[in-house]
């Protein structure tokens, strides 16, 4: 079966990629590498260096008849959400339409989407569920909620099955530690080089911190299942940034302290997700445990940084 992933060359696409590879599909991918990476693209994947804002993506879908979407690419920084509203909503909104109208064009049944926990705002209560209000708290939060609309538009009009995966914070080999990558990631990295790690607040935030090898199996799963809907993804488990940096120091035994400043705008204070839903619906649990997944983690990291 052919499926299509957009944003196959970024961290969740190109583990998504691989996976859907072990199981035999044929898969394309549309990536326009602003922050995907070559290397990360499984070659036994048809690669299209494209923008999923330009038109052309057309000829792309009617070539590759795909049946199943996966439309993972997505201006993804909170703070650039923040900085240029108008650039995260061209490509996570115009973006996505432009991949919506295309897939129903060629009739494709279903598509697969990751929401986010920036949807949430400030938590009312915890362990947050799929019924949780929404309160977003930047560019980001709306634009991916606001794909959460379509999708359910589109299904009405045209009959294109869906699946929302809102997913917690995902961690794993690939994930960019420069710029604005995730915080395992940059904290692997800074631990690795012996240098102090610089965190956003008192370090008492929690997170539900969710492994991308776990990610990628929801994908698979959600596309073989018959269900439509939206689903966290997560893990339901509390680590505060600073167990995960103490975490990631015992790994490595070192001892390696946080400079520490101001919280962010648009930051979340404690956030973790219930995964009731999607294991009753869908049968996906997480597997890998925070250790087992940062070990995996600083595994990749070793050996990159060593290149
Ligand atoms: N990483 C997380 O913790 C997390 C959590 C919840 C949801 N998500 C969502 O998962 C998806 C993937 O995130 P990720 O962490 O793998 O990020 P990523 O940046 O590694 O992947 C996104 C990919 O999309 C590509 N891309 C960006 N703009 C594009 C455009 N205009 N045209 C074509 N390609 C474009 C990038 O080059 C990149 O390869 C995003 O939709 C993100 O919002 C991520």
């Amino acid at each position: 079966m052919n499926v299509l992933v957009t944003g196959g060359a970024g961290f969740i696409g190109s583990h998504i990629v691989d996976l859907l590879i072990e199981n035999n599909y044929k898969v394309s991918i549309i990536d326009n590498l602003s922050h995907g990476k070559k290397e990360n693209i499984n070659p036994k994947a048809v690669f299209y260096e494209m923008d999923i804002r330009c038109e052309d993506i057309q000829e792309i879908f009617e070539k590759e008849k795909p049946e199943f979407v996966i439309h993972n690419a997505a201006q993804i920084s909170v703070p650039n959400s923040i900085i240029d509203p108008i650039n995260d909503a061209s490509i996570n909104i115009m973006g996505t339409i432009n991949v919506l109208e295309a897939s129903r064009k060629v009739n494709v049944k279903k598509i697969i989407y990751p929401a986010s926990a920036a949807i949430f705002g400030e938590p009312s209560y915890l362990p947050i569920d799929e019924e949780h209000p929404l309160e977003m708290l930047s560019g980001y939060g709306v634009t991916k909620h606001t794909v959460e609309h379509y999708l359910k538009v589109y299904k009405s009009l045209y009959d294109i099955n869906y699946i929302s995966l809102r997913c917690s914070n995902v961690y794993g080999p690939r994930q960019d530690y420069s710029g604005e990558g995730g915080v395992v990631a940059i904290f692997c990295e800074k631990l690795l080089s012996n240098e102090k790690p610089c965190i956003y607040g008192d370090g008492y935030q929690i997170r539900d911190f969710v492994f991308v090898k776990d990610v990628a199996k929801a994908y698979l799963m959600a596309i073989e299942s018959n269900v439509n809907g939206i689903f966290n993804v997560c893990t339901n488990s509390k680590v505060t940034v600073n167990e995960l940096l103490s975490t990631i120091n015992n790994i490595l035994h070192k001892d390696i302290t946080a400079t520490y400043t101001h919280s962010r705008e648009g930051d979340i204070k404690d956030s973790y997700m219930s995964y009731d839903k999607i294991n009753e619906v869908i049968g996906w649990k997480p597997e890998k445990t925070l250790i087992e997944g940062l070990k995996e983690t600083l595994n990749y990291y070793n050996n990159s940084l060593k290149i």
